[in-house]
C-alpha cells in the first residue's frame, strides 16, 4: 500500500533569535503522520508544542529541514500559495474558539467557504450539514454569544470540517472548557476520528492525550517518546501498526534515540 502521509516532518529545526539570545525551540524532530490517525502531542511548557503546530499548520516556517503537507512541499511557497493551501487542507481548532461576534454560528461555519468562493447555496448547505455533524444544526441561527463555551468550541470545529480539509490541527481544544463540554468535545473528535478523518491535537491534558491513538511526547524541542496508545481503535485508513513505517515508534523507521543522536549531530544546542 503506497498511501502518502498527511504530515511528513524532516529534520525540522526552529531557532527564534541569533547569537547568544538564540532559543532552539524545536532542535530536531522527524514526524510522520498518516491519513486517518489521531495523535495528541503532549510535553512541558515551553518544550515546542506550538511552534511544532505553527510549523504543521504552515502559519511558520521552520529554519532547517522539509515539511510535505499532503505531499506538497511547502517550503516552496509563497506567503499566497501557502495561505490558500492552509485553507483548502487544514481545519484549525484554538482554545479560544475565534468566533465573530455578533454573526450568527451558522455564518461563522460558512466563513472559509466564502475565502474558498464557494457559491451560497452550497454554502449554507455544507455548513448546515457540518453543523449538523458536531450537533448544534437546530441552534444554527444563534450568536456566539447566545452559546455556551462547549457549544462554541463544537461551532468551531463544524467551521474547521466545512472545507473537508485533509488535518484537523487543535490547539488546546479544551483548555478554555468545564469537564462536561471537555467530555462532548472528545466524543466528537472519537466520531470524526472513526469517520476516517486526521486529527492531532496538542494538550496539557492526560484526559485529552489519553483518547487519542497515538501519543508524541516532546521535551527541549525533541520528540521524547512516540507511542500507540490505543491500537484497536485505528480506522480503515491508517496503515496498519506493522508497517514499516512504524518501526521503531512511529516515523519512518528513525527511533527516538536515533533523532536525538541526530539531534546532537545537528550542532551545539
Ligand atoms: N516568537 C518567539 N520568539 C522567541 N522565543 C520563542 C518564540 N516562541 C516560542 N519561543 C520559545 O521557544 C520555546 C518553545 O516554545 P513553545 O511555545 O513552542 O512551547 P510550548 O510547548 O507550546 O509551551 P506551552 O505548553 O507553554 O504552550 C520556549 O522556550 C519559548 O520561550
Ligand atoms: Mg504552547
Amino acid at each position: 500500500m503506497n498511501v502518502r502521509p498527511t504530515i511528513r516532518l524532516e529534520g525540522i529545526r526552529k531557532t527564534y533569535g541569533e547569537g547568544d539570545m538564540a532559543v532552539h525551540a524545536i532542535r530536531h524532530v522527524d514526524l510522520t503522520v498518516m491519513p486517518g490517525e489521531y495523535v495528541a502531542i503532549m510535553g512541558a511548557s515551553g518544550s515546542g508544542k506550538s511552534t511544532l503546530m505553527n510549523i504543521v499548520g504552515c502559519l511558520d516556517g521552520p529554519t532547517a529541514g522539509r515539511y510535505l503537507l499532503d505531499g506538497v512541499d511547502v517550503r516552496r511557497l509563497d506567503d499566497n500559495r501557502l495561505s490558500g493551501i492552509r485553507n483548502r487542507k487544514i481545519g484549525f481548532i484554538f482554545q479560544s474558539y475565534n468566533m465573530i461576534p455578533r454573526t450568527s454560528a451558522l455564518s461563522n461555519v460558512e466563513l472559509p467557504l466564502v475565502y474558498a468562493r464557494v457559491p451560497a447555496k452550497e454554502r449554507r448547505e455544507r455548513a448546515i450539514d457540518a453543523l449538523d455533524k458536531v450537533g448544534l444544526a437546530q441552534r444554527r441561527n444563534h450568536m456566539p454569544s447566545e452559546l455556551s463555551g462547549g457549544q462554541q468550541q463544537r461551532v468551531a470545529v463544524a467551521r474547521a470540517i466545512v472545507t473537508n480539509p485533509v488535518l484537523l490541527l487543535a490547539d488546546e481544544p479544551t483548555g478554555a472548557l468545564d469537564s462536561k463540554s471537555t467530555a462532548d468535545v472528545l466524543d466528537l473528535f472519537d466520531e470524526l476520528s472513526a469517520a476516517g478523518r486526521t486529527i492531532v491535537v496538542i494538550t496539557h491534558e492526560d484526559e485529552v492525550g489519553s483518547r487519542a491513538q497515538r501519543l508524541v511526547v516532546m521535551r527541549d524541542g525533541l520528540i521524547l517518546s512516540d507511542s500507540q496508545t490505543r491500537p484497536g481503535s485505528t480506522t480503515a485508513l491508517v496503515v496498519p501498526a506493522q508497517a514499516p513505517e512504524r518501526a521503531g515508534g512511529g516515523r519512518h523507521g528513525i527511533s527516538v534515540e536515533e533523532q536525538h543522536s541526530r539531534a546532537a549531530a545537528d550542532g551545539p544546542i
